[in-house]
């Protein structure tokens, strides 16, 4: 099969996966509108192109809190990689690391922050943080981050509670019995999904920022009001993410989320986007909106489906073609020239 596009990898995983795995990677809350809003929303921005432009030489280069990626693609951070690849979140580092991009890894890795981080050393990775009721089990994961050299601390904001996901009600879904939460293992066992936080503040930002030195990047705004509170409370860097809408369902797609946030930060903090990322002129459409870098969660977990570490890489790699053709023919031969100007949205 040849793979040209990242629904091929999509068709494949949806054909060769478990069905309980399949459908957990797919699922959306409820009826899944804003999961499906957050793809459709990009058909309704349209470029308005520049021509003659000498874009003979591309520079897709750019730079995430001040370290070189070779494109503004990352993986977003994505539970239980081995259900889509049994070498699970090493693979993924190990295919971050090959493309130089950033890799957020997630707290409910299959592997262990030691086991990732082996993998992919010099790899520029970030870690995603779910606080735990018992802070004690967070603040050593921080920490252990911190010392196995993640450069970042991505703090998820919006799951107080998991988003009710139909599919995997009907599934009973669970974790098959090999595998285990493995940053969650041992002494903190008792730390079931369910022992999250739902009564996280602003405040605990700066509970976070006395427990290490990482920039802080908070990930799940979607208003102005919140990004407002973000960079008001120090953080470096803002997701606009719905989490794949998985959680609150009927909120905005994410790249119409995102003008507001931007137009909140005025480049007082980096701004990202993820959520509906498909395609290399999608990544081009959320640059010239105000994003820094984009993440992806589901097309990532559909790579490592279809050949582990190699497939991840294969997506990537034309999601990094894409973006620089889609680049050359809006006629912005580097990141610095894309804008706000390249883009309108359509009246429909
Ligand atoms: C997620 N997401 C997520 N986010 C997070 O902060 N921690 C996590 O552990 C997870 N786990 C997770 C599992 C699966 C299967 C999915 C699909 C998503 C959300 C993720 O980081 C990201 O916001 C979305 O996946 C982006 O949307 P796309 O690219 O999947 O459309």
């Amino acid at each position: 099969m040849a793979m040209v596009c990242l629904s091929d990898f999509e068709d494949y995983a949806k054909k060769y996966l478990p069905k309980i795995a399949w459908d957990f990677f797919a699922a959306g809350a409820d009826d899944c509108s804003t999961r499906d809003e957050n793809i459709l929303a990009y058909k309704r921005i349209h470029f308005r192109p520049r021509m003659l432009r000498d874009v003979s030489m591309m520079d897709i280069r750019t730079k995430l809190l001040g370290t070189e990626i070779s494109f503004p693609v990352g993986i977003a951070p994505t539970g239980f990689h081995q259900l889509a690849w049994p070498d699970g979140e090493k693979s993924t580092a190990r295919a971050a690391k090959a493309m130089n991009i950033c890799y957020i890894a997630s707290t409910y890795s299959t592997c262990t922050l030691e086991e990732i981080s082996a993998a992919a050393p010099n790899g520029l990775r970030w870690f995603q943080l779910y606080i735990h009721r018992n802070r004690a089990v967070s603040q050593q994961l921080v920490q252990q981050a911190e010392a196995l050299g993640f450069q970042g601390l991505v703090l998820t904001a919006d799951l107080p509670y998991t988003g009710r996901r139909r599919d995997d009600v009907r599934n009973g879904f669970r974790l098959p019995p090999h595998m285990k939460l493995k940053n969650l293992e041992g002494a903190f066992e008792v730390c079931k999904m369910s022992s999250l936080d739902p009564s996280v503040t602003w405040n605990d930002i700066y509970w976070l920022r006395r427990l290490t030195r990482l920039p802080i990047i908070i990930k799940g705004i979607l208003t102005k009001e919140d990004a407002e509170l973000a960079v008001k409370h120090g953080v470096q860097g803002i997701i606009v993410s719905n989490h794949g809408g998985r959680q609150l369902d009927g909120g905005p797609a994410t790249i119409d989320a995102l003008v507001e946030v931007v137009e909140a930060v005025q480049g007082r903090v980096e701004v990202y986007l993820d959520g509906g990322i498909r395609k290399g002129s999608d990544v081009l459409k959320a640059l010239a909106l105000g994003a820094k870098c984009v993440f992806i969660g589901r097309p990532a977990l559909w790579g490592l489906a279809y050949k582990g570490e190699e497939g991840l890489q294969d997506v990537l790699r034309i999601l990094q073609d894409e973006f620089r053709l889609s680049m050359a023919l809006a006629g912005c031969p580097s990141i610095s020239e894309i804008g706000r100007h390249l883009v309108q949205f359509s009246k429909l």
